[in-house]
């Protein structure tokens, strides 16, 4: 497909009235969300005490998402317009989304009802269960209990599908006809694809040249689906021109992907795009992990003491904890929220807290958020999901609000986790999630040392029968640390907008 080259804004619309992040009150009238409520039966429910598995029969699939911008003290900043850097309206985003979803990423509302015929699909794989690793606890020798909730149940394997199925619904209502995005270890790429094939509609994804070399069974998962599928850096936009041309050989990034899905997008009026993580609209979606858990964990008598996921852009981890973080911010529970990043990408724990684009090319707008820089391009390490320079900006805020922490861990401790969990546990985890793992196998040492008896609950988001290339290196002893260079990250940095925010 040849596309005719795009200026670096034009995937951003422009208009007049401002895009009111920060106020339910002040969104216009038009964009109201329309609260339809789902009429779907409920399975029968019963409370396990053994607290070994709560499984799909134990617990009802939630009705609704949870909006935790609805109960946060403070506001989080606005995004900002790429070329005005003034806050976009509505508008700015019809070139890109469904008004639906713009309206999600703007709403203050708490609940938002999920439709009947996204539930139906949920239904193929949800409610996902909730598992006691006691054998992992028993190898440890930890008194802590360690609970995890796997999404791996999936038909794509992950999380994804979470956000992929109502993105393309929200589409389809409004006569849609095709959808783009990009992927990186394929994920959130066979999620969409996966979705579109449920719903009729033509997708094409753009996949992270690294994760399209080391994982081509991802690739054709998304073709069997039915998905148009390239590598990222592509000839074909003119964001992956400009990157090829400057080097030949590049792995790519998540950043380049999405402007090469942005850059596409922008030219036809039935395209839209479809991002996987990142926008308040997709951690929204997620939020039916969490709102599953609370009720899962309540129906077991447990509460968690420590909450850990991993993080690339920010979904399966606000997806699992932003339901409990309501109840922390009620007063009801007050477990530690610990995100757990590549040391070979850590936007949180060593990223500035500033305006920066989405995409490396800065067509997307302006969001404040913690950032490596738009053109940070991380070494390709295994978990091609966790690539990406920047946060959502709403688990961002909620950092700088003091209400989570954040770790960094190297790949190889990482992946010697997933070997003690795949022996214990069974499943074969995603390279994304080791990093949980990895962070709880610490926090559960750290409880046999002090003798004490945590409830640890972890998101195991995805398995990793595709990235078996990934377990192959790390069996042979091949797998190395790569290393962050603060020299790359300072480059990087000094090329973000200059604005006093
Ligand atoms: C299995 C898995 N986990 C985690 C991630 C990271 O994304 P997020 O931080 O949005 O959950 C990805 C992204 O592709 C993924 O595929």
């Amino acid at each position: 497909m040849a596309a005719s080259p795009v200026s670096p804004t034009a995937a951003v619309g422009s208009s007049s009235s401002t895009f009111h992040a920060t106020g339910a009150e002040k969104w216009p009238k038009t964009f109201a969300l329309k609260n339809k409520r789902p009429n779907h039966p409920s399975p029968p429910s019963y409370s396990s005490r053994a607290g070994i598995r709560v499984s799909a029969s134990s617990t009802e699939i939630p009705s609704r998402w949870y909006n935790l911008a609805a109960d946060l003290p403070v506001k989080p900043p606005p995004p900002l317009h790429p070329k005005t850097f003034q806050p976009i309206n509505p508008e700015d985003l019809s070139p890109l989304f469904p008004n639906e979803l713009i309206k999600q990423e703007a709403s203050q509302d708490r609940f938002i009802d999920i439709p009947d015929e996204v539930i139906d699909i949920y239904g193929l794989w949800r409610p996902t269960p909730l598992i006691r690793a006691r054998r992992l606890e028993k190898l440890l020798d930890t008194p802590a209990r360690i609970y995890y909730k796997y999404e791996g149940v999936s038909p794509a394997g992950s999380h994804k599908p979470n956000s992929a199925v109502p993105q393309v619904w929200y589409n389809l209502q409004e006569g849609i006809r095709k959808v783009v995005t990009e992927t990186g270890a394929g994920q959130w790429g066979s999620a969409l694809a996966f979705a579109c094939s449920l719903f009729g509609l033509d997708c094409e994804v753009w996949q992270v040249r690294a994760s399209y070399d080391q994982k081509p069974y991802r690739r054709l998962m998304m073709q069997t689906w039915g998905a148009n599928v390239h590598p990222s850096p592509s000839n074909i936009t003119e964001a992956g021109r400009k990157i090829l041309e400057a080097d030949p050989t590049s792995p790519g990034s998540l950043g380049i992907a999405i402007s090469e899905a942005v850059e596409v997008a922008g030219l036809k009026p039935d395209t839209k795009y479809c991002l996987g993580s990142v926008l308040n609209h997709v951690l929204l979606h997620q939020t039916v992990i969490g709102e599953e858990c609370t009720n899962q964990m309540e129906a077991i008598g447990e509460t968690p003491d420590v909450i850990i996921g991993c993080i690339g852009g920010g979904s399966n981890f606000a997806g699992l904890s932003f339901p409990f973080i309501r109840e922390k911010l009620r007063g009801k529970i007050n477990p530690i929220i610990k995100a757990v990043e590549p040391a070979a990408c850590p936007s949180l724990t060593k990223g500035v807290y500033a305006y920066d684009y989405g995409d490396t090319a800065g067509m997307t707008p302006l969001m404040k958020m913690h950032t490596l820089g738009h053109d940070f391009i991380p070494d390709p390490i295994h978990a091609g999901g966790l690539r990406y320079h920047g946060m959502a900006p709403l688990i961002s805020h909620v950092y700088e609000q003091g209400f989570m922490e954040a770790t960094a861990i190297p790949q190889k401790e990482c992946f010697e986790g997933a070997i003690k969990f795949a022996r214990t546990e069974g499943i074969i985890p995603a390279p994304e999630p080791t990093h949980a793992i990895a962070a709880t196998i610490r926090e559960a040492l750290r409880c046999k040392e002090s003798g004490e008896t945590k409830v640890i609950l972890m998101a195991m988001c995805g398995h990793g029968h595709f990235d078996l290339a990934s377990y192959e290196m790390y069996l042979q002893g091949k797998l190395v640390d790569l290393s962050f260079e603060e020299e790359k990250i300072q480059a990087s940095l000094a090329k973000i907008p200059n604005l006093a925010a």
